[in-house]
C-alpha cells in the first residue's frame, strides 16, 4: 500500500466518522426539538392554552359566540358577565352546536340539550352541565384558559366573570 492510498483510506474513515456523527447529531436534535414542542405550553393561542377571545365590547350582552380556535362558546349574559362553555358534550364528547332559535345547545349524537345561560342539562343523557373554562379579563380583553376545563354539578353565579 502506498503512502497515497493510506491517505485516501484515512480520509474515507474520517468521512464516515463525520457522516455518522452528523446523522447522530441530527437525530438527537430532532428528538429534543420534538420534545420541546411537546412539553411547551401552547403559546399560539389555540386550544389547550390561553386563547384571546377578543375585546369585551366585541361581545354584545345576551350573545353566544363560538370561538373556534378554543373550541368554546363565549356567552355574555344580560348584565355583561362572561362564561365560557367547552363545546364538547359531557355525555360522550361530541361537538355540541348552538341553536339560536331554541336558545340552547343541542347535541346531535344522543340528543342532550343544554341551557344557553347556565349550560345545565335540560334534556337527554348528559350527566352534568357543559364544562367551563376559566376566564381572565385584562385591559378590556377576554382571555380563556382552555388548558384547564372545569367540571361542575350545577351553575352558580361565581362561574360568571366580569371585567
Ligand atoms: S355525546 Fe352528546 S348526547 Fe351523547
Amino acid at each position: 500500500m502506498t503512502e497515497n492510498q493510506n491517505k485516501t483510506k484515512l480520509s474515507r474513515h474520517q468521512f464516515l466518522g463525520i457522516a455518522w456523527f452528523g446523522a447522530l447529531a441530527t437525530l438527537v436534535g430532532e428528538f429534543f426539538a420534538g420534545l420541546l414542542v411537546f412539553i411547551q405550553p401552547n403559546l399560539e393561542g389555540g386550544f389547550g392554552g390561553i386563547v384571546r377571545a377578543g375585546k369585551v365590547e366585541e361581545f354584545l350582552p345576551g350573545s353566544v359566540n363560538l370561538v373556534q380556535a378554543g373550541r368554546f362558546y363565549l356567552v355574555r349574559n344580560g348584565e355583561g358577565g362572561f362564561i365560557a362553555y367547552w363545546q364538547r358534550c359531557t355525555h360522550l364528547g361530541c361537538s355540541v352546536p348552538y341553536e339560536e332559535e331554541q336558545a340552547a345547545f343541542r347535541c346531535p349524537c344522543h340528543g342532550s340539550v343544554f341551557d344557553e345561560h347556565t349550560g345545565e342539562v335540560t334534556g337527554g343523557p348528559a350527566p352534568r352541565p357543559m364544562d367551563i373554562f376559566p376566564i381572565e379579563i385584562t385591559d378590556g380583553e377576554v382571555f380563556v384558559d382552555t388548558g384547564n376545563p372545569q367540571e361542575r354539578s350545577a351553575f352558580s353565579d361565581d362561574q360568571i366573570a366580569y371585567g
